[in-house]
């Protein structure tokens, strides 16, 4: 399975003759890797949004259209549905779904999610994370989060080994308190930052939270890096 990172919270998952792409923020993402702009006019088997912030759902309209599958909390499925989209597979927190060989548990997130449209506020319902059961592995995406104690949780029920987790501050956890994350709460074999280093406001920096973490294996990507586990 390959995990590749296309900046601030986007990840491209491969494995088993299968594309899955979590948060498309490509149009306008300082960090996307220019050389993958093929990717929004290529086909892909599911979508996964965390949250309703323009960093995380970016593309999702256009990425919608050309996957099989999109899966997002309801309140996002319901926007989606008012851009013309129906291939959507809604679900909450607490749930799984199964997608073929891939199984989906959506879990919680500190965070807010609604954005500003034509005047309006659009409610995102709840932030949320996933842990992704695909290729071998089960992979922890964070989305934007503070950190939370019911991290626990998602280790008891769901044991991540892989973990991309936010770091960049400000709006999410920093360095120290997603080393906590690791150390403390998740257990996972291999972590990879992510939500830093996109724009000046994201002060959280790899290299200090590598330092900092104690148990597991940090793999600090650069956007466009891939890794095969
Ligand atoms: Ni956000
Ligand atoms: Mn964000």
């Amino acid at each position: 399975m390959k995990i590749t990172w296309l900046g601030h919270s986007a990840f491209l998952f491969e494995g088993g003759g299968r594309k899955v792409v979590v948060d498309p923020f490509m149009t306008g993402n300082p960090a996307f890797p220019k050389g993958l702009t093929g990717l929004l006019s290529e086909g892909l088997d599911y979508l996964l949004l965390t949250h309703l912030h323009s960093d995380h759902v970016g593309d999702a309209v256009t990425l919608s259209k050309r996957a099989s599958k999109v899966v997002a909390i309801f309140e996002i499925c319901k926007w989606l549905e008012s851009k013309g989209i129906s291939n959507y597979d809604p679900m909450n927190i607490g749930g799984t779904i199964e997608l073929d060989d891939m199984i989906v548990h959506m879990v919680p997130a500190y965070h807010s999610s609604g954005f500003i449209e034509n005047g309006s506020i659009v409610y995102g319902g709840n932030p949320c994370g996933y842990v992704v059961e695909f290729g071998g592995h089960r992979i922890y995406h964070a989305g934007d989060t503070g950190l939370f104690l019911d991290m626990q949780l998602i280790h008891r029920l769901y044991g991540p080994d892989i973990c991309l987790l936010p770091i960049g501050d400000r709006f999410t956890m920093g360095p120290r308190s997603a080393s906590i994350a690791c150390n403390e709460f998740l257990d996972a074999q291999t972590i990879i930052p992510m939500h830093f280093d996109t724009f000046p406001a994201l002060t959280g920096k790899a290299e200090e939270f590598k330092k900092l973490v104690k148990r597991g294996n940090v793999i600090v990507l650069e956007p466009g890096g891939s890794v095969e586990l």
